[in-house]
């Protein structure tokens, strides 16, 4: 079994390949959670938004085209520059920025510097739950007083949970992919210090890929 970091690393590679022999993979349609995402952070006054595991950007895409400033961020080169290049061909390169980071790493932003921040299937991907918190840290800490988080994971509700390869700490690898799978304690525990808005089940996908959306604010 390989530690944190080599899972880590190996996780990298293998998002770069996959990017690499299946461009545009998720489609060109924005996901269920981002056309929620765009509603709510409307309804609370955000103009820009942060959005963390972008990949080739069906949804960062999508909030430039309906008006917010977007950061769009990823490890993998390859997802952001496919998402560059969608940005030119739609027209949205003024109000998209992207940055490779991973987000076990601090993010690159001063504190108090962005509305909104939205994450879809991010931090369900090969994080320790102290990577998770950190994570989340770092989010509260970018975002401005009465800021919102908007994010999705897969839970131990979904049908690979407990099935592959074990990695403890709640991840499981299945087909290359590595993904620590959310209970409601590790939701909940997240939300300590924030309000949290709502917690709502869904679907996506073939599989299907059993999902929670997140959302929660922080004081103003
Ligand atoms: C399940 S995909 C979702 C992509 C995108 N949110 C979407 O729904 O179209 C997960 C994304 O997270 C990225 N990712 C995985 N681990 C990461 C990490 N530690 N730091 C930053 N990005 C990561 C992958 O490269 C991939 O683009």
């Amino acid at each position: 079994m390989a530690d944190e970091q080599e899972l880590a690393e190996i996780q990298r590679r293998h998002w770069q390949d996959t990017y690499t022999a299946h461009p545009g993979m998720y489609g060109e349609q924005p996901s269920a959670p981002a056309v929620h995402a765009a509603g709510a952070f409307r309804a609370a006054g955000a103009r820009d938004v942060l959005e963390l595991g972008a990949g080739h950007g069906r949804d960062a895409l999508y909030f430039a085209r309906e008006g917010f400033t977007v950061r769009a961020t990823d490890f993998s080169p390859n997802g952001l520059e496919q998402l560059r290049d969608s940005a030119r061909a739609q027209g949205v390169q003024e109000r998209l920025a992207t940055t490779v980071h991973d987000v076990r790493d601090p993010l690159p932003l001063p504190d108090a510097s962005v509305d909104a921040v939205f994450a879809h299937m991010l931090l369900c991907m090969a994080l320790s739950t102290k990577e998770i918190h950190a994570a989340v840290g770092e989010i509260r800490r970018v975002l401005r007083p009465g800021g919102i988080l908007l994010y999705t994971v897969r839970h131990t509700g979904d049908a690979h949970h407990g099935a592959g390869t074990a990695h403890g700490d709640g991840i499981w690898e299945h087909g290359g992919f590595a993904v620590h799978f959310f209970d409601r304690a590790l939701v909940d525990a997240l939300a300590d210090g924030w309000t949290l808005n709502e917690v709502h089940a869904f679907e996506e996908g073939g599989l299907p890929r059993r999902l929670w959306r997140v959302t929660q604010t922080l004081p103003r």
